[in-house]
């Protein structure tokens, strides 16, 4: 089978479709035929070599945190052909096949697409614990609602009872246009100063416009400590595997509460473009890669 590994710290280019044998589960493990992974933007990192202080790893390494698919074959509660989920904290699932601990995996019920669903774990989850603390009434801005986990942001604010501000910037403009936000402000025309937000969720890549919060208010950051005006909490953290926080993840989503929005779809083995279009600034949302 094909595994997108890395042997060694480095650029996109060290990312390489290599053949190796399927892997074997052990006790409490599960095989996994893998319908997609979801590329994530702290691969990046990870792929560089930053994160070798908090996420160390040994070589070659298989990529790939969210997966979706099918088990291959039964246990742990699990039939073969059942669909799943999960996110692996240990990679892995850019591949054609994962062996994922049973207890990371999740079952999709009918109604949840197999492939898309391999948008939620890290975004998803991202998104939960940002949300967590929100209140009824809450004016709430959230930066980079146009990416993978502002999208999911927005809806799980609104489904707190948020009044929502979005950003976008006109190239993720029609899609935060869908995403429920009350109001969308494109801070690349407009300060962000005036928004008097109760809660800044700041889930981008870029300065966090702390201007935005009213004294008073909080920040949570998914990108890295923000520093504030004594007045404004500011909090930051690193997203936690919670299956069963998956679970509700995708429960809403066959309810038809939660939806999933997919960027682009590609080949698993363009996971070294995928990487070097991250790294030009020329992604936005979730971008899914499939086996062939
Ligand atoms: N703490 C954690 O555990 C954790 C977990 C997952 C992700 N993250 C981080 O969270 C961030 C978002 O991840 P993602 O997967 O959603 O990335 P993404 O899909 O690439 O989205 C990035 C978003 O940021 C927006 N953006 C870029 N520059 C901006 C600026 N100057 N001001 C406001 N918005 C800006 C983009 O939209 P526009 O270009 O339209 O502005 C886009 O909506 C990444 O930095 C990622 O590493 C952290």
């Amino acid at each position: 089978m094909r595994a997108m590994r890395i042997h060694g710290y480095g650029g996109p280019d060290v990312i390489v479709a290599d053949e190796v044998p399927r892997p074997v589960p052990g006790d409490g493990e599960l095989l996994v035929r893998v319908a997609a992974t979801a590329f994530n933007p702290s691969e990046v990192g990870l792929r560089r070599g930053l994160l070798r202080e908090v996420l160390p790893i040994g070589f070659p390494y298989t990529l790939g945190w969210d997966v979706s698919g099918t088990v291959v074959s039964a246990g742990a509660g699990f039939a073969a052909g059942n669909p799943v989920v999960g996110r692996l904290d240990a990679g892995g699932a850019a591949a054609d096949y994962v062996v994922a601990p049973a207890g990371a995996l999740v079952g999709l019920p009918p109604g949840v697409p197999v492939a898309a669903a391999a948008a939620l774990p890290v975004a998803g989850l991202t998104a939960m614990q940002a949300v967590a603390d929100l209140r009824a009434g809450q004016r709430v801005l959230v930066n980079g609602a146009g990416g993978a986990v502002g999208w999911f942001a927005v809806q799980l604010a609104k489904r707190a009872g948020a009044h929502v501000v979005a950003t976008a910037s006109a190239r993720t403009a029609a899609t935060v246009a869908r995403s429920g936000a009350d109001e969308i402000i494109d801070h690349t025309t407009t300060p962000l100063d005036g928004v008097g937000a109760d809660v800044l969720l700041h889930l981008a890549p870029a300065a966090a416009p702390v201007g935005a919060v009213r004294p008073g208010g909080a920040i949570v950051s998914a990108t890295g400590p923000v520093v504030a005006p004594p007045s404004v909490r500011s909090t930051h953290f690193v997203v936690a595997a919670d299956p069963r926080r998956l679970a509700e993840l995708v429960a809403l989503v066959a309810a038809g509460e939660l939806r999933i929005e997919i960027a682009a779809t590609r080949p698993l083995t363009d996971l070294p473009a995928v990487h070097q279009d991250a790294e030009g600034d020329r992604l936005r949302g979730k971008v899914l890669l499939v086996p062939a």
